[in-house]
């Protein structure tokens, strides 16, 4: 596992309207990748982007993308998204109850694979999926929106998860995605964290060039 903090723009927090150019702002600012908050109005009740935006945003980037499925049936997106030029899904694990199915089917597509946890889900959920994730998207909101506050006991949870994977051969990306700031950070990195997703953050910073140095030498 790398020792680098990798930082994870997520669009839902620019403006929607004009997403391509949003996209070159965060890299030019030296993002490290682009998080897509793909939403289905079932699971999270809002409804934001799907495959057909992915696919022409990827256009506009070198970034690596990062399809973050908040969606009742992520088995129907999968293929399609292998197909599109991105390189990282992850799925709430909520959604089914076969993960390691899914994981699978993930993998074999080339891209890069992982689950995606609630607030109110426990750790233990992860406990038999080793060698099966290449991520652990922690969500530190409930799921649907950007802009919410960071909840607390994330911290707690992250603690958990470092000793569950602490004797795993090859460790997952650990990512956490909401209310995730310069204010949280240093703690989220000292828990074994390395994927800081951030929406507004990065996008009501003065400057976000800035804003992406401060996380990355946090
Ligand atoms: C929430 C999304 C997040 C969101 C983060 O459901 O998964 O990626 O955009 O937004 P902030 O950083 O504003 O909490
Ligand atoms: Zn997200």
């Amino acid at each position: 596992m790398t020792d680098e903090i990798l930082v994870y723009a997520s669009i839902l927090g620019g403006d929607l309207a004009n997403l391509s150019s949003e996209i070159k702002r965060v890299e030019e600012a030296g993002a490290d990748a682009i998080h897509l908050d793909v939403m289905d109005g079932h699971f999270v009740p809002n409804l934001t982007f799907g495959p057909p935006v992915i696919k022409a945003l990827s256009k506009y980037t070198s970034l690596p993308m990062h399809a973050h499925l908040m969606v009742t049936n992520p088995w129907d997106y999968i293929k399609t998204l292998a197909q599109i030029g991105i390189q990282e899904v992850t799925f709430h694990i909520e959604t089914t109850p076969h993960p390691i199915r899914l994981l699978r089917e993930i993998r074999e597509t080339g891209l890069r694979g992982g689950i995606a946890i609630s607030p109110a889900t426990p750790e233990n959920s992860i406990v038999y999926l080793e060698n099966e994730i290449d991520i652990l998207l922690v969500m530190s909101v409930e799921p649907g929106f950007a802009g919410q506050s960071f909840i607390e006991n994330t911290y707690e949870k992250l603690k958990r998860i470092k000793e569950i994977v602490k004797n795993w051969k090859k460790r997952p990306l650990i990512m956490v995605d909401g209310g995730v700031s310069d204010r949280n950070a240093k703690k989220l990195v000292e828990l074994g964290v390395r994927g800081l997703v951030c929406a507004s953050y990065l996008f009501k910073a003065k400057n976000m060039k800035e804003a992406v140095d401060k996380l990355k030498n946090i």
